[in-house]
């Protein structure tokens, strides 16, 4: 598969075109940024540990039956990928108040949410990424019933597959973000999976081993992913 133009660039990752017009070309970058861009760093080893731990998940949601964009690992901090027409709607599972529930409800950092919640998110960084009704993000032709019918069943799988996988290696999946898009009508999992849109957390200790370890500035943000990639058994040599 050739790389060829640049056709997006993120805040952390790039996509380039391939020869083939149904597969793209994902670069994990060494850039980290946060509240929208207005905290930016580059941090050695990001775009290589997130490629590798998005990889190994990406590759765990196939074997539990979860279609996906991922094809291949191409290199260190590139990966092959379906080319899917993206639903701007993020999904966010909690299993835990943290972030942004956290303030907008006053509530305690850590407490469990039971079920696990299920929002939606507007993909617009100009507005914020505001929260969106389902009924809204109908209305406006973001998705359709269905499709956003899909993306609950799916995102709750996703949430019971890593939760399972993130327990058993001492780590609370607290919460994350999934997106969706359309390849040839199928609604299929795209975007990353990596510690930069999740929050984890050490079980005994409650350590944040996550992106908030760059919002909040606490030291150690790749550190943290490599933890938690050793823990559940991401090769990053
Ligand atoms: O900020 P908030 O608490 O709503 O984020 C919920 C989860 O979704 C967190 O794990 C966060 O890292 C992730 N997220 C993301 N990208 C966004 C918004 C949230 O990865 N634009």
């Amino acid at each position: 598969m050739q790389k060829q133009a640049l056709i997006y660039t993120g805040k952390a990752k790039s996509v380039y075109e391939t020869d083939n017009p149904d597969y793209l070309i994902l670069h994990f970058r060494n850039d980290a940024s946060a509240f929208n861009g207005e905290k930016i760093a580059k941090l050695d080893r990001k775009g290589r540990v997130n490629n590798r731990f998005n990889s190994f998940i990406m590759s765990k949601l196939a074997d539990a039956g979860i279609e996906t964009h991922f094809e291949r690992e191409l290199s260190d901090d590139e990966v092959l990928v379906k080319r899917l027409k993206m639903i701007p709607v993020e999904c966010v599972v909690r299993n835990y108040a943290a972030g942004g529930i956290a303030k907008r409800l006053g509530l305690a950092e850590g407490l469990p949410l039971m079920p696990p919640t299920f929002e939606l998110f507007y993909k617009d960084d100009k507005l914020g990424d505001p929260m969106l009704a389902p009924s809204t993000a109908i209305a406006l032709g973001y998705a359709t019933a269905d499709e956003l019918e899909q993306m609950s069943v799916l995102t709750h799988k996703v949430n019971d597959v890593l939760s399972q996988i993130f327990d058993e290696a001492g780590l609370m999946l607290v919460d994350f973000k999934l997106e969706f898009g359309l390849f040839h009508g199928r609604v299929v999992l795209g975007d990353e999976f990596s510690p930069d849109g999740c929050r984890l957390w050490d079980k005994e200790t409650k350590k944040k081993l996550d992106k908030d370890r760059f919002r909040q500035g606490l030291g150690d943000v790749v550190e943290g992913y490599e933890e938690v990639a050793r823990r559940i058994g991401v090769p990053l040599d």
